[in-house]
């Protein structure tokens, strides 16, 4: 019941690209063949941002994969994100630059032991965070972002008792947020997880009232100094319609390429780690999709993701869920990005 994602046989590698070729070029010549949209999410590199129709949150993403009515889907993200495109968008060729970009909240939670940790307690409801795979959304009630979670829970009755999977910063955040008892499955992401409280602090000393925007994948040592907690699109929206000129940023660091865009005139200093620089707040995962790869997912129509009939329908019922228990979309739309 797994995903399956293809390798076109005798696809073009990226040593046969013609070097002469200008692959930016190329890509908006293919989209326009193809009948394709580019998605890209913030915390990829800022060229393939830059050529994406659009940059957005994971709930932003989704929401665009099940609008388009593009042919093929290209999805500048994470595989459990291109996941949702497909599963969302079923009858559209779904591809991903490099299949190999997972996700460790992914990771840390295998279908079969989530299933086993749900029957341990049958009488919770299971709010799954979306950074998870396809099998471990067809064993979960309601799908959540880190921009909906909140809004999400409000509606589920307050006796009701709640599962989180698989970030126990983010479930623990949710729960001490709304006051609500949940068992938290106890994974993390890798790159929220290494920010140091320590060197925050001391970075704090040097910019005294500089605003600290972070994301709630982030362990409390970090939120419990935040001026803002949200979705990478909230932190975005944060800082460029406060009247501060500075800011600390406490998520993957790649999305300052988008705060600098929409806000040219001030300052955002990343997060340190444990070692006092800020280099490793970048997604490992993320930073193996490039433009040569972008080129050619698009030019061989792979990796492709596909999913069986089985494992869609039972993981649609909760991103459906999701979807409707959401806010409404906000007024402005995500981030279009200049042909
Ligand atoms: P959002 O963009 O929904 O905030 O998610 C952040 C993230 O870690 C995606 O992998
Ligand atoms: Fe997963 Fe963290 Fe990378 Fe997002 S930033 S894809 S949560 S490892």
């Amino acid at each position: 019941m797994e995903t399956v994602v293809f390798p076109a046989p005798n696809a073009l590698t990226e040593a046969q690209i013609d070097p002469k070729i200008d692959l930016w070029a190329e890509i908006k010549r293919l989209k326009h063949e193809k009948n394709a949209i580019i998605l890209a999410h913030y915390y990829q590199d800022p060229e393939l941002q830059d050529i994406a129709d659009y940059v957005g949150d994971s709930l932003d993403l989704s929401r665009a994969a099940a609008a388009t009515d593009a042919d093929m889907i290209v999805f500048c993200g994470v595989r459990f994100m291109a996941e949702v495109a497909k599963i969302l968008s079923p009858d559209k060729t779904v591809v991903i630059p490099d299949a190999d970009a997972g996700c460790s909240l992914e990771d840390s939670c295998p279908p079969k032991e989530f299933s086993e940790f749900r029957a341990k307690h049958p009488d919770h409801i299971s709010l799954t965070y979306i950074n998870c795979s396809a099998a471990v959304k067809a064993h979960s009630d309601i799908i959540v972002t880190s921009s909906n979670a909140k809004y999400i829970i409000d509606q589920i009755p307050a006796d009701q008792p709640i599962l989180f999977a698989p970030d126990r910063h983010l479930g623990g955040w949710l729960a001490r947020e709304t006051g609500r008892q949940m068992v938290l499955w106890d994974g993390v992401c890798i790159v929220h997880d290494q920010f140091s409280e320590r060197e925050l602090i001391k970075l704090k000393g040097h910019h005294p009232g500089t605003p600290v925007a972070a994301h709630p994948e982030c362990h409390d040592g970090i939120l419990q100094h935040a001026d803002h907690v949200g979705s990478t699109r909230s932190i975005l929206d944060y800082v460029t319609t406060s009247s501060e000129s500075e800011f600390i940023i406490a998520t993957e660091m790649h999305i300052i390429h988008q705060m600098q865009k929409q806000a040219p005139g001030k300052t955002f200093i990343p997060a340190p780690g444990n070692d006092g620089s800020c280099n490793c707040a970048n997604c490992p995962f993320m930073a193996l999709n490039s433009l040569e790869k972008l080129y050619l997912s698009m030019v061989n129509e792979a990796p492709g993701i596909y999913i069986s009939d089985e494992l869609r329908l039972q993981a649609l019922k909760p991103l459906q869920k999701m979807l409707e228990m959401s806010p409404p979309p906000a007024k402005k739309p995500v981030t279009q990005a200049a042909e």
